[in-house]
């Protein structure tokens, strides 16, 4: 499916963009800014991302590829994010991450039927001395545990 920035996207890549000697440069923010719009970093997403910045598509898949941050396929409506790196490991970040799997019925990557969660093991997320944590979306989640966090995935399902 074909992607265009919004206008409003545009007028905001151009304030990165000025940010930096090289458009080329604004290519991290430009591909949060295409993620926020479209959910995911498509092909089509790749390709007009390259062309305002005048790069090329390869430029701009060699950075998705990088950073897993950018979803490379349509992720939940929530987005759980599970850090079980060294300070979150040592403080249960697994039994959370594997909690969270057997509740949701998902592996690692996966989406929930009907997209509501998806899930995704994490390394760290700069919140070590708050560990173990979670985010969901933009939102983290500190000090937490396993009961803590279905607590969250329940509050999250009766929104819907
Ligand atoms: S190790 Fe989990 S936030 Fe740093």
């Amino acid at each position: 499916m074909e992607f265009k920035f919004t206008n409003e996207n545009l007028a905001q890549l151009d304030k990165e963009i000025k940010k930096y000697p090289y458009k080329k440069a604004a290519v991290m923010a430009a591909l949060w800014l295409a993620q926020e719009q479209n959910g995911w970093i498509s092909g089509e997403v790749m390709r007009e991302v390259a062309s305002v910045l005048e790069i090329t598509p390869e430029e701009v898949l060699g950075v998705v590829s990088f950073y897993t941050m950018y979803h490379k396929k349509p992720m939940g409506k929530y987005h759980i994010q599970v850090c079980t790196n060294v300070s979150c490991m040592l403080r249960g970040g697994y039994e959370i991450f594997d909690h969270v799997k057997e509740k949701l019925g998902i592996d690692n990557l996966q989406v929930t039927n009907g997209g509501l969660f998806s899930i995704e093991e994490v390394e760290c997320m700069g919140s070590c001395g708050t560990a173990p944590m979670i985010a969901v979306n933009e939102d983290y989640y500190e000090n937490t545990n396993p009961d803590a966090v279905e607590k969250i995935l329940q509050s999250l399902t009766n929104k819907n």
